[in-house]
């Protein structure tokens, strides 16, 4: 975190229900907020009352989440942490033939909107020795959703690669973690909001998520998946493990120490269950 000053933070899908919820979470905290968004006509529109930064951004572009988070410095001098938090549900009828087009739309917001965010984000944590990366994934990355399968795919991928980034990068103070959210009520859901109403089926706000978002920062532990449902506090996700290796004997074998621990799937690095 950078010393003698007020910490930053850089929130994408920042105009969206849980972003603006933890903007404002945020500013109360005494933090400079940065909101980049893909739409800028309504971005300017939904912080012309709120003290932050509006970016511009496709996180679906590389070269444009490195030049949001360079921005990001050259106005407030560091960044320490980063939410990645844009994300749309697909647009297509899983019945049908694949529309290539819905695909990639969905690749670009929900993972590449990882996998570059994150890429853009470590340089600069590293300049503010270490820091913090928070990954909104979702329980369809956790659970099957097959109304979605696009949308299961791209949360089960940013839930992986986030799992499999944060060990390597704990070691230089950036911790990385997610939080996988029950359904909760903002524009993402649209009519299926009156499904759960009907069914008198609990759903979250987007405050409770955006306080399950501020406690994965400030818990800081690298590699932990934060389940969010109704009624109950944000709680670590217990991933089991698989079966390990055996030997002839039917023995469990350890995996070679020669081998990186980092390169190892914590799961693969312990004994069979
Ligand atoms: N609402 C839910 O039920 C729910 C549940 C689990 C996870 N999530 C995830 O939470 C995150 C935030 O969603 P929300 O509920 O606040 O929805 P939201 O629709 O209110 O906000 C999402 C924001 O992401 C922005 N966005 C979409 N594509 C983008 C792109 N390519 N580049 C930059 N910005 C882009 C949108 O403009 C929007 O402002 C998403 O990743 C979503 O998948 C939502």
């Amino acid at each position: 975190m950078t010393l003698n000053c007020r910490p930053t933070a850089l929130i994408t899908g920042g105009i969206g229900g849980f972003g603006v919820a933890l903007a404002r979470l945020l500013l109360a905290r005494d933090f400079r907020v940065a909101l980049a968004d893909l739409d800028a006509e309504q971005g300017h529109k939904v912080t012309e009352d709120l003290d932050v930064l509006f970016i511009p951004l496709d996180v679906g572009d590389l070269a444009a989440n490195h030049r949001a988070v360079a921005l990001v410095e050259s106005r407030y001098d560091a960044i320490d942490a980063v939410f990645l938090n844009a994300g749309i549900v697909g647009r297509q009828d899983p019945a049908a033939a694949l529309d290539l087009r819905a695909y990639e739309a969905i690749l670009g917001a929900n993972l590449h909107g990882v996998t570059f965010g994150i890429d853009a984000a470590i340089p600069a944590l590293r300049r503010s020795d270490g820091g913090r990366i928070v990954v909104t994934a979702s329980l369809a990355g956790l659970v099957p959703m097959p109304g979605d399968p696009f949308y299961s795919m791209t949360k089960s991928a940013a839930l992986a690669y986030s799992r499999a980034m944060a060990p390597r990068l704990a070691e230089e103070g950036i911790t990385l973690s997610v939080v996988c959210p029950g359904f909760a009520d903002t524009q993402l859901i649209g009519p299926m909001r009156s499904v759960f109403e009907d069914a008198g089926f609990p759903i979250l706000t987007a405050e409770d998520v955006a306080a399950a978002l501020l406690l994965a920062h400030d818990e800081a532990e690298a590699g932990a998946a934060y389940v969010v449902q109704p009624g109950m506090p944000p709680t670590p996700y217990r991933f089991r493990n698989v079966p390990a290796a055996r030997d002839a004997s039917g023995a469990s074998v350890a995996i070679p120490t020669g081998l990186s621990a980092h390169a190892l799937p914590a799961e693969l690095d312990q004994r069979a269950e």
